[in-house]
């Protein structure tokens, strides 16, 4: 299995436009050594010609164009991307979906049943989309059974639902449902490997446990270092969990999920710009390196 990760940053990427906090003055000035990270999306692929992409984000034009497998091969109009697959409705993942809007097949858009509903009340993306192409949808499960995807050959999923946050529009944001967010599990039929890909994550159930239990790879939250990095950093008074992501710090935190509950290889992906672990050189990051965990960045490819 091919895993390339097209953005590792969370909302707003890093440096963020309008941002002064420690860590984007610095990426910017050339102070600290760090890399500079588009918006939150992986694709997925068996035989690196046909991808799955998960998420889409404001920033695909430059992911894709800086990622040759999804190139166009064939006649005038083509790409490697041959499904999209959401796990939520957050604008970080979600906005890139008007980027693709000049594809002359269908946008095969797989996605749970709110998701599909906040992007067609809060934020109509899909009615929007429908003007210039034909959109595909199609409900994943969130009780944890298996599909596949036409044309991703090769590769199985398993989706459930997570605890974390709809966005601000969403007619659930203050009454979770089912499904706002989702985790997947990818396997590759041929070879049993399986990747675990949660970039909003906020609580540990005991299904994610099992899910990073089996997997050879999990790619997970790393949104924040800690609970009130956003007000430290002197931002605004919301705390990591209220917008749904679990910190990495602190007892219960992502490195003592990760070290009890993974054998394979542990990655952070979704990273605020805040979070001190952007700073290779930070004691945070020294944490990270410790524990085993890697930093995930624009560009990566992992192979299972
Ligand atoms: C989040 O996951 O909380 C987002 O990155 C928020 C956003 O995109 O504005
Ligand atoms: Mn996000
Ligand atoms: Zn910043």
């Amino acid at each position: 299995m091919k895993i390339r990760v097209l953005g590792a940053g969370a909302g707003g990427g890093f440096p963020q436009w309008n941002c002064n906090c420690h860590n984007c003055k610095r990426v910017r000035s050339g102070e600290m050594r760090a890399k500079r990270r588009t918006q939150s999306s992986i694709a997925v692929s068996s035989d690196g010609r046909n991808w799955l992409l998960f998420n889409a984000s404001p920033d695909i034009r430059t992911q894709l164009e800086t990622f040759p497998d999804s190139h166009p091969r064939e006649g005038v109009r083509d790409s490697g991307i041959k499904a999209i697959l959401l796990i939520d409705s957050q604008i970080d993942h979600t906005t890139g979906l008007l980027m693709l809007r000049e594809s002359t097949v269908p946008l095969e858009i797989y996605c749970s049943a709110p998701v599909k509903q906040d992007l067609s009340s809060g934020f109509p993306l899909l009615h929007m989309l429908e003007h210039y192409c034909t959109v595909n949808h199609h409900l994943v499960p969130l009780d944890g059974s298996s599909f596949t995807i036409p044309l991703i050959e090769d590769l199985r999923l398993y989706s459930h639902a997570l605890k974390s946050k709809a966005p601000p529009y969403s007619p659930h944001r203050n009454h979770p449902h089912p499904g706002d967010n989702i985790g997947v599990i990818v396997e590759q039929i041929s070879t049993g490997k399986k990747l675990y890909y949660a970039p909003g994550l906020g609580e540990f159930e005991p299904h994610v446990e099992e899910a990073m239990k089996s997997a050879d790879c999990v790619l997970v939250d790393g949104t924040f270092w800690q609970h009130d990095e956003m007000a430290r950093a002197g931002i605004n008074d919301k705390l990591a969990l209220e917008l749904g992501h679990l910190p990495q710090s602190g007892e219960g935190g992502m490195i003592e999920i990760l070290t009890s509950a993974t054998q394979g290889r542990k990655m952070l992906i979704h990273i605020n710009n805040t979070n001190p672990i952007l700073d290779e050189d930070s004691p945070e990051r020294k944490k990270l390196d410790e524990a085993g965990i890697e930093v995930s960045f624009d560009g990566l490819e992992i192979n299972l």
